[in-house]
């Protein structure tokens, strides 16, 4: 039997966040939580994470891992909140150091911030398991989005993070720091090579033209007989001009800036300065 997936949808960010469970036991993870905020006011919410948390209280569930797939650039992680509320130890994939050191230099964060990957509880190489409950979970890197990228595989469902989107969208964009279309069609052909009937459960959804709901679960084969950007028979060349061209119209996301400062701490905020208040910087002409 296949672990259980809850998904939670924010439809201020597009983001699905999961909680995956023994089949019939309590143990659980959270993969890619989000944390509201609004950039008018910067003022932050755990209105999202309280409904994940009110889920994990209902189900009587034990919480040993507060997952990210990678480094968010468009929504804040509520992995502090969720692990102050219900437990669980912080793991993204090994590379997030070189995401923290590109956004250490933008930010120009000083020694305090140590860019080590020293602010999560653990990181994952490619090919690492671990274990939640009785369940087996492996890490697959799955870079191109960010070179941190990883998808987490749970038994028969497989947790893609930005790599590809529902059939009927594509792939996700590959011009952030470090991003590459090329190294992306290699990580969504990895994701291929998975068995077909594989549960794909994803990050974001749009819609797309012609959908007038979110969707955010799919599977292998059906990815690989339908997806727009990527399905059998189109080939790295083809998939790399059409995803960078799609790149060049996209604008940044509207928290990248707030987003990244918090998530880059695995969800701290910066320290308060002597009044008491955490502050964030916003780099003028450098992004
Ligand atoms: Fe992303």
């Amino acid at each position: 039997m296949g672990p259980r997936v809850k998904a939670f949808f924010d439809p201020d960010t597009f983001t699905v966040s999961y909680v995956v469970s023994e089949p019939e036991g309590p143990a659980s993870a959270i993969i890619d939580s989000v944390l509201d905020f609004d950039p008018a006011s910067a003022r932050s919410s755990t209105r999202s994470a309280d409904a994940l948390i009110a889920y994990v209280r209902e189900e009587s569930l034990s919480v040993e891992w507060i997952l990210e797939t990678h480094l968010h650039a468009d929504h804040m992680t509520a992995a502090r909140h969720l692990e102050q509320e219900l437990g669980g130890r912080s793991g993204i994939g090994a590379r997030i150091t070189e995401v923290q050191e590109t956004f250490k230099a933008l930010f120009n964060l000083g020694p305090e911030f140590a860019a080590d990957g020293s602010d999560f509880d653990r990181l994952f190489a490619d090919g690492e398991t671990f274990r939640i409950g009785a369940m087996e979970a492996r890490v697959l890197a799955t870079p191109g989005h960010t070179p941190a990228c990883v998808t987490y595989l749970v038994g028969d469902a497989a947790f893609v993070g930005d790599t590809i989107f529902m059939p009927d969208y594509g792939s996700a964009r590959t011009d952030f720091p470090g991003g590459d279309a090329a190294t992306l069609y290699r990580s969504i052909r990895k994701l291929f090579a998975l068995p077909p009937e594989t549960r794909m459960f994803l990050c974001h959804d749009y819609k797309a033209p012609g959908r007038d709901h979110f969707a955010w679960e799919t599977t292998v084969g059906e990815q690989r007989e339908k997806n727009v950007h990527l399905h059998e028979g189109i080939g790295e060349a083809a998939f790399v001009s059409l995803r960078e061209a799609r790149d060049r119209s996209l604008r940044m996301p509207a928290l990248i800036l707030p987003s990244v400062q918090v998530n880059l701490r695995a969800g701290r905020f910066p320290p308060p300065e002597g009044n008491g208040t955490a502050y964030l910087k916003i780099p003028l002409n450098a992004l």
